[in-house]
């Protein structure tokens, strides 16, 4: 079977997909070849799909005031059509016209945060359809501080709805080779602006209710907007898996997410006694014949004897693991391991949006290891 035969019988029957022919456009550190980014520009402006750099991952770009253009993203990422899309801007002024609503709140952490990786809930305007917001009454908005990001959306002329530019269930794509293993055949263009700043998804925060609420943790922390507004508080529905009862207020939140194929579990408590644990978890896989992977702080590289292993980043390096994490869950796809141990990456910064990714990744899967190592 040819790759395109594959994609197309892993994409299903209901996928309303043709094949095409995907461009792709490379933007060098001399400048963003204004031609091509004019040529992306003008097929988002007219329906079609164009995945693009932003300083947290690559998302996938539609113009946001088309109900076509939001079915086209469901389609081209194998997405459940009630998961609404974030939508992006290019200067703050353009908040007025996708929202029906910005309070007080509002106008000050935008002043804060943007642009960068913070999306705010408010309210939706009229012009925006229920396809891009998968049904829902409110809308996401985010004015993305990536160069190509910011010029794109400003030579299209209009507000970008964008998802991450991966297929439904697959990490966030922080890399153009991640997105084209995804996308190639399925969209119009790929720009590829190298590697991502961030390496996880923007906070975001639903200001549509009496308290500003976190609904997905990011590189703004808590700490970070309650310097500007009071009171923050984190949605419940994101700290464990999906439960009936506790509907994550994110519709996102509820699927599952950034997963590797293989099997993975995160394990917590006393560093020495996780080392001597997932050590131990590793000579029992080993003896059932899986190939195993581990996924560890550098300093931890000479504990483990493994098929496959990869460090995030120094141990407290908080910016450096958010960078790399989604690329080695992507690489032991690659590298077809069995059975993925991972370290827990806890204390610093942006332990809330890491331990996030890595928890939703496991499945949830985590292993508390008390101090003797068991
Ligand atoms: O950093 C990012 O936010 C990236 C880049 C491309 O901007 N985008 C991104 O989009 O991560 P996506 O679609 O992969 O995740 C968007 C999340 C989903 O969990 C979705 O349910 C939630 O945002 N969301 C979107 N609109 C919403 C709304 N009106 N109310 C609540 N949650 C919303
Ligand atoms: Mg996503």
């Amino acid at each position: 079977m040819d790759r395109l035969s594959a994609r197309l019988k892993q994409a299903g029957p209901d996928d309303i997909l043709t094949a095409m022919k995907t461009k792709i456009i490379t933007i060098d550190g001399a400048g963003c070849g204004d031609e091509d980014l004019l040529e992306a520009a003008r097929i988002l402006r007219e329906g079609g799909l164009v995945a693009f750099p932003t300083e947290t991952v690559y998302g996938l770009g539609a113009n946001a005031l088309m109900p076509e253009a939001a079915q086209k993203t469901y389609a081209a990422k194998g997405r459940p059509s009630d998961n609404p899309l974030i939508v992006h801007i290019a200067e703050k002024e353009a908040v007025y016209g996708v929202a029906a609503e910005v309070s007080e709140a509002a106008e000050r952490l935008m002043d804060a945060f943007w642009p960068g990786p913070m999306t705010l809930v408010l309210k939706k305007a009229d012009i925006i359809p229920k396809e891009t917001t998968g049904g829902l009454d409110t809308v996401a908005v985010r004015m993305p501080s990536h160069p190509v990001a910011n010029r794109l959306i400003r030579l299209a002329g209009v507000p970008v709805s964008a998802p991450s530019a991966n297929l439904s269930g697959h990490p966030s794509p922080t890399e153009a080779r991640f997105v084209i293993e995804d996308l190639d055949g399925r969209v119009d263009v790929i720009i590829d602006g190298g590697p991502v700043d961030i390496g996880l998804e923007s906070t975001i925060i639903d200001l549509t209710g009496e308290t500003p609420t976190i609904l997905r943790p990011g590189y703004i922390t808590r700490a970070d907007l309650e310097q500007v507004t009071a009171g923050v508080r984190t949605d419940p529905a994101i700290a464990g898996p999906p439960a009936e009862d506790l509907v994550p207020k994110a519709p996102g939140m509820k699927y599952r997410h950034y997963a590797p194929k293989a099997q993975m579990t995160v394990y917590g408590g006393d560093p020495e006694a996780v080392r001597r644990r997932i050590a131990k978890e590793l000579a029992a896989a080993k003896l059932k014949g899986l190939k195993t992977g581990v996924l560890c702080a550098a300093e931890d590289r000479p504990y483990y004897s493994t098929d496959v292993l990869k460090c995030a980043g120094r141990m407290g390096s908080d910016e450096e693991i958010a960078r790399n994490l989604f690329r080695c869950l992507r690489e032991f796809d690659e590298e077809n391991v069995d059975v993925i141990f991972s370290e827990s990456f806890r204390g610093g910064r942006l332990e809330d949006a890491i331990m996030n990714r890595l928890m939703k990744a496991a499945g949830y899967r985590l292993v508390m290891v008390d101090e003797e190592g068991i």
